[in-house]
């Protein structure tokens, strides 16, 4: 099958890569350029394991072709730390056991990301809603959402309030961009 080439930026690098018209952009990530921190778990839109950031907005990469990242910019997983350590939400994800099997866990640090570049502090209630369309099949959903409310911590020097956090389950709405240009 012929092969298109893309150019794109991937993580603060320009990446060129060669792939089928037809493979998503989760397939080019993991299967094309190797890089396997986001998973797949429906492959159908719906749990939000295969998240990055497409020009800002959190899309699902199952859901978006590879040649769409033709001028793009891109954020996985990889991108979040920086040289200088782990990215606030990585630190406390850790330090609230925020993960039992992982598979959810890029997806939802990439989407949580996206939340606090633009909102961080963002309360309880906002984090559920922005997270909604993000599933975890382990449940973990307290000590996930405990685990944003300390990276807000983390990122702005002060006291863990996740502690107080004492509601349950997802928020109603996925704030999740349909892609569809
Ligand atoms: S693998 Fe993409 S939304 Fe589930
Ligand atoms: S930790 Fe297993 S799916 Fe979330």
């Amino acid at each position: 099958m012929p092969k298109v080439h893309v150019q794109t930026n991937i993580n603060g690098t320009d990446m060129d890569f060669l792939c089928e018209a037809r493979q998503s952009l989760l397939e080019v990530l993991r299967d094309v350029l190797g890089m396997t921190g986001t998973k797949e778990g429906c492959n159908d839109g719906n749990c939000g394991a295969c998240t990055v950031i497409l020009d800002g907005r959190i899309v699902d990469s199952c859901c978006v072709l590879g040649v769409e990242a033709q001028g793009r910019t891109i954020t996985t997983i990889e991108g979040v730390a920086s040289p200088e350590g782990l990215h606030p939400l990585q630190q406390a994800f850790l330090e609230e056991a925020a993960l039992q099997c992982g598979i959810c866990t890029p997806g939802f640090i990439v989407a949580a990301k996206s939340l606090l570049d633009r909102e961080p502090d963002a309360d309880e209630g906002r984090i559920r809603h922005w997270l909604a369309g993000n599933l975890c099949r382990c449940t973990g959903y307290d000590k996930i959402i405990r685990a944003v409310l300390s990276a807000e911590d983390i990122a702005a020097g002060r006291g863990d309030r996740s502690a107080a956090s004492t509601g349950a389950g997802a928020g109603a709405a996925d704030q999740r961009d349909v892609y569809n240009d």
